[in-house]
């Protein structure tokens, strides 16, 4: 089921602090700061060569990283990324195996334009993970 590690996700206090680091300190090609309102997340995509890592900050009052910001103020890692050849059939398959589907269970257009789901990191380990039709 599982295919490419599409990104590795960081929650962080100040992203303009963050992209700095990344840029001037750790020497990578980082993208400008983007707002997703309908996410509740600004975002900034650090392009490796074989993956990405997504920061992501706090975007207004309901923001769904403040309570994770909240228990990790200095941020942390947030969630994994895997990409799946069909969301859909993907998510029918884990419903099978007794795993839950965070939200109303229909995939949502994710921060790179593509159909998304999470699984509840109580299932994984403690791991969040977000699911992305490639
Ligand atoms: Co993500």
């Amino acid at each position: 089921m599982l295919g490419r590690l599409n990104h590795v996700a960081i929650a962080v206090p100040d992203i303009e602090a963050a992209r700095r680091h990344y840029r001037e300190v750790l020497g990578a090609e980082v993208s400008a700061v983007e707002d997703q309102p309908e996410h509740g997340v600004r975002t900034v995509f650090v392009t490796l060569p074989n993956t990405k890592i997504e920061l992501l900050g706090v975007l207004g009052e309901t923001s769904p990283i403040a309570g994770f910001l909240a228990r990790h103020p200095e941020g942390g890692i947030h969630h994994l990324c895997f990409e799946v050849a069909d969301i859909r059939a993907a998510r029918d398959a884990l419903l099978a195996r007794g795993m839950r589907i965070l939200g109303d269970g229909e995939p949502r257009i994710g921060a790179h334009g593509r159909p998304v789901l999470f699984l509840h990191p109580k299932d994984h380990h403690g791991t969040l993970i977000e699911l992305e039709q490639a």
